[in-house]
């Protein structure tokens, strides 16, 4: 395996996450089940990434930089709350096949946007110079286990 930096993994996963958003919201119109679908891997892969990044990345950030409670993963740990509650929102209306939640992916996008941008922008590249290498490759091993 290509040794990967958090900051790759992490922005490209981001990146599949979004195109399965905007494939959910292309089809939702045309057909229910492929809509339906789409959601279910955005939904599953967002709940992954965001279990990784609080179970994994960002402990590693606290334990490195004894920021804790006050310092940036305390604000994304609060925006994970936010984004998971719109999440549910909307899974909860789809199921009973109501496609009418225009407002809840509004308010999802624009905060996983700004969210992703402050992650990929300064939390990883952070994550990244503070690690050792042994470190890093400790992230993605953890990762796999809980695949
Ligand atoms: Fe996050
Ligand atoms: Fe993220």
């Amino acid at each position: 395996m290509t040794p990967n930096t958090v900051t790759n993994f992490y922005s490209h996963d981001h990146d599949e996450l979004d195109a399965y958003f905007k494939n959910f919201q292309d089809t939702k119109m045309q057909d229910a089940k492929k809509a339906k679908e789409y959601f279910g891997k955005f939904k599953h892969g967002l709940e992954r990434h965001i279990e990784w990044e609080e179970s994994i990345l960002f402990p590693l950030f606290e334990e490195k930089t004894g920021m804790k409670d006050q310092g940036p993963t305390a604000v994304m740990r609060h925006e994970h709350t936010q984004i998971k509650q719109y999440l549910q929102a909307i899974h909860e209306n789809i199921l009973k096949d109501d496609f009418n939640t225009y407002q809840e992916e509004d308010s999802l996008l624009e905060t996983l946007q700004a969210h992703n941008q402050k992650e990929e922008g300064i939390l990883y590249p952070a994550i990244d110079r503070i690690a050792s290498e042994e470190e890093q490759n400790l992230i993605f091993i953890q990762m796999n286990l809980k695949n």
